[in-house]
């Protein structure tokens, strides 16, 4: 028996519709009670408009709620937006940041993130950072430096924001939705780097990975000592394969 912790993210992105979400939750919600187990926490991120029924539906379940993006800006005239100030009072614990699905280019989107973070800080909603390097980066092997740029800007807006309250999501772009997921030699060496640079700022950092995850690749990636928690997203919309990747973390 191991004592390591996991957090598990269940991103469910755009999958399900509003009917389709909380007819999830109402068919599972006898097993949801039993989902998160003593060493694997839960965090489920439906899309906005699911959030505060699905906030009731895992009442009774130890379940946390979190958010898949939210806006840069406090409040005013932004059509389409949601603010972090409306995460809090839904009562989301969490909210995932740059999420690759969410913008085209790091560099123009970078702004945009740090005002996301301080926002979500503010409000008291823990940030999910997610970082890591896209295809072509990946090709040219540029990987470290890609990471070492990233987590450089998050760890920075984290100390100026004078917390070291959030939790780190490795995602390389490739890897999402591929099936695909990088050898554990290279994982290990990416992960390392995003360590150092957060150590570097006094953070302890808790490393999640994500890029397809599943039931089979749960079995490699639970070898990397330096994770503890991942990021699922189509896996976490199917309950018995969700079911099966907490079990196997919890044995
Ligand atoms: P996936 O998505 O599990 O469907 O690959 C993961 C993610 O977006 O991080």
């Amino acid at each position: 028996m191991h004592n390591k912790k996991y957090s598990i993210i269940a991103n469910w992105k755009m999958y399900f519709s509003f009917n389709q979400a909380i007819s999830w939750l109402t068919i599972n919600k006898e097993s949801l009670k039993d989902l998160p187990q003593k060493d694997v926490s839960l965090i489920l991120c439906p899309s906005f408009e699911s959030l505060s029924t699905c906030k009731t539906l895992i009442a009774e379940s130890s379940i946390l709620l979190g958010a898949q993006d939210c806006s840069e800006h406090e409040s005013g005239p932004f059509t389409g937006q949601v603010c972090a100030q409306s995460l809090q009072e839904i009562g989301c614990c969490y909210c995932i940041i740059g999420h690759s699905e969410t913008y085209e280019n790091w560099d123009v989107y970078q702004e945009r993130i740090l005002k996301k973070i301080t926002l979500l800080i503010q409000h008291k909603v823990i940030p999910i950072l997610c970082f890591g390097e896209n295809k072509q980066e990946h090709e040219h092997k540029k990987t470290e430096s890609t990471i070492t740029k990233q987590m450089t800007l998050l760890c920075s807006t984290l100390k100026e924001n004078k917390t070291t309250k959030a939790l780190f999501a490795y995602e390389p772009r490739w890897a999402i939705g591929s099936g695909n997921i990088p050898a554990n030699n290279d994982l290990e060496k990416a992960l390392k780097v995003a360590k150092m640079i957060a150590t570097s700022y006094d953070i302890d950092a808790t490393m999640l990975y994500g890029g397809s995850v599943s039931s089979e690749t749960i079995i490699e990636l639970k070898k990397i000592t330096l994770l503890n928690g991942f990021l699922l997203g189509k896996a976490s919309t199917d309950f018995q394969e969700l079911k099966k990747v907490v079990s196997l973390l919890n044995e």
